[in-house]
């Protein structure tokens, strides 16, 4: 305790009483018209807050929290870069993940056949919509992912002697309980590093581990996938978990991209566990993104929504519909936005506008489905090497174990 985070000012608006405890934060008020002015970041405002008179305040920082204790997953000459976002949850220092997304946003939806890159999916709502989908009954994805760890948790994490456990795009990493579960029986601690570009998805990933696992290291990292994992330590005896099928949402450029650059962030001796979903009857497929409940269409079409709010645009949902099918040519689901009679978009403070016409689709997500022993050997142009094909009876859904070889 006792180190002034920062200093300026509170918006007039934040109302807080006279001292409070937020996340772990004590919060000291220094009543207006005190010339030390207080600056606290926007994250953090108590958004709650009620209290009693307008104060200016200053945010006394447990140590834990301060630049000194950044922790040692970091590689040494990243740790400056971070900084605690709130209790055990870092982001870039400078990096603004808030910052509106407008080129991604523009240059997709101006291209021939319009499109989206997936992670705008995933705002507040997007995120707690996902974990809806994952206990749909049609959304066997989850499920069978879920019956392989809790099956294979123990040999997987026999074959991976690591101290540390990297999980990328974790969301509420609910799965991941099974080998963090094995790896105290087997190693006695462990840190864990979820990596999300989800706030929502690290806090329920944080609470669920905190109690479950009290004794393990918890590290949320705010970032992108390559923000956070080129950040690691390679001299840090590592298992990145890449859950979910995630993989299948990156299209034919980001796939090379992404295995290139987490392939040269990791240790040589670092493991790579990695969900895919298989190519399997067609039926079983386009069930499983268009549920009856029609939750996986408010997930897709709610991306309109998050972009109206960041860009200030006028998607008119009520005026468009989810469409999905199974391409087999590409062995893909491609879920769709449908304008169901023409829309004038624009973008108010962007000069920038389109026709959306009637019928036109845009292409919001793909998911991918892969053949496991071709993706094996695919891997191993980007030096991961199979080490173990984890599958369920049914054959439906592959876990590979991938060892880092030079
Ligand atoms: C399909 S969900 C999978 C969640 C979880 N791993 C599971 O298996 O249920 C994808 C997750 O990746 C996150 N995500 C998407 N794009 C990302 C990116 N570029 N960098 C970091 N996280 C991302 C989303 O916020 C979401 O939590």
């Amino acid at each position: 305790m006792g180190t002034i985070h920062c200093i300026s000012v509170i918006p007039n608006a934040v109302k807080i009483p006279h001292s409070r405890r937020l996340r772990g934060i004590h919060l000291y008020p220094i009543f207006a018209g005190e010339p030390n002015w207080i600056q606290c970041e926007r994250s953090i405002i108590p958004e709650e807050a009620n209290g009693s008179i307008p104060v200016r305040f200053s945010f006394i920082v447990p140590q834990a929290m301060t630049q000194e204790n950044t922790p040692t997953i970091f590689a040494a000459e990243k740790r400056a870069h971070w900084r605690a976002l709130e209790p055990e949850i870092w982001s870039i220092q400078g990096a603004d993940l808030d910052a509106v997304p407008t080129q991604s946003i523009l240059t997709t939806l101006w291209d021939q056949p319009r499109w989206l890159e997936a992670y705008h999916l995933y705002d507040q709502r997007g995120s707690e919509l996902f974990e809806q989908i994952c206990g749909l009954p049609e959304y066997y994805l989850t499920r069978t992912e879920n019956a392989i760890l809790e099956t294979h948790a123990r040999d997987i994490i026999a074959r991976a002697p690591v101290r540390c456990i990297v999980e990328l795009g974790a969301g509420y990493s609910k799965k991941t309980l099974h080998l963090l579960t094995e790896q105290l029986r087997q190693r006695g601690s462990s840190i864990f590093a979820p990596i999300d570009v989800s706030a929502a998805g690290l806090r329920a990933s944080r609470a669920a581990v905190r109690s479950a696992f009290p004794e393990i290291q918890f590290h949320g990292l705010h970032a992108r996938y390559e923000e956070g994992f080129s950040a690691i330590d390679k001299n840090l005896p590592t298992l990145f978990v890449f859950l979910g099928s995630t993989i299948g949402n990156f299209n034919h450029s980001d796939f090379p991209r992404f295995f290139r650059t987490l392939s040269a962030a990791m240790g040589p001796g670092d493991f790579l566990l990695l969900g895919a979903d298989r190519v399997k009857d067609v039926k079983v497929l386009e069930d499983a993104y268009n549920d009856s409940r029609g939750v996986t269409a408010e997930f897709i079409l709610n991306v309109f929504d998050h972009i109206n709010r960041l860009l200030h645009g006028n998607f008119a949902r009520d005026n468009m519909r989810y469409d999905s099918r199974y391409n087999p040519e590409w062995q893909r689901i491609e879920m769709y936005a449908v304008a169901r009679a023409r829309q004038d978009i624009r973008f108010a403070d962007i000069d920038a506008a389109f026709q959306w016409q009637k019928d036109e689709k845009i292409l919001v997500e793909i998911s991918r489905k892969f053949d496991p022993l071709r993706l094996q050997e695919q891997l191993r142009f980007f030096d991961l090497g199979a080490v173990e094909h984890f599958t369920d009876p049914r054959e439906w859904f592959s876990i590979l174990l991938l060892k880092k070889e030079s």
